[in-house]
């Protein structure tokens, strides 16, 4: 059922010292910063050879990194993003098995424009885990 890793997301403070820094220390391809107001969250995409890097950065006065920015002073690792073919099959296969689904329960669209759904971490040994419709 699991496919390809899409995009590990890292939630950092200040996203242009952390563009800056995958893009001159590391020559990365470094995408622009876009807010996404809808999700609380600025995201900027790094295209690496065999996947993605999502910076994260806090938008707005409730986003959903900000206690995780309260936890993790320096920032760090927020999720991982793997692609399955069908999200509906996917979402009731893993419910029916027990995980639990963040929010209501459905796909919302996600920063590349497709459905996407976090799965709860404490059913995935500590990790955020997002399925995104590929
Ligand atoms: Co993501």
């Amino acid at each position: 059922m699991i496919g390809r890793l899409n995009h590990v997301a890292l939630a950092v403070r200040d996203i242009k010292k952390a563009s800056d820094l995958y893009r001159k220390s590391l020559g990365a391809e470094v995408s622009a910063a876009v807010p996404q107001p809808a999700h609380g969250v600025t995201t900027v995409f790094i295209t690496l050879p065999n996947t993605k890097i999502e910076l994260l950065e806090p938008l707005g006065d409730n986003s959903p990194i900000a206690k995780f920015l309260e936890k993790n002073a320096d920032g760090g690792m927020h999720h991982v993003c793997y692609e399955v073919d069908d999200i509906i099959a996917a979402r009731d296969r893993l419910k029916a098995e027990g995980a639990r689904v963040l929010g209501d329960g459905e796909p919302k669209i996600g920063a590349h424009g497709k459905p996407v759904l976090f799965l709860h971490p404490k059913d995935f040994f500590g990790t955020l885990v997002e399925l995104e419709q590929a």
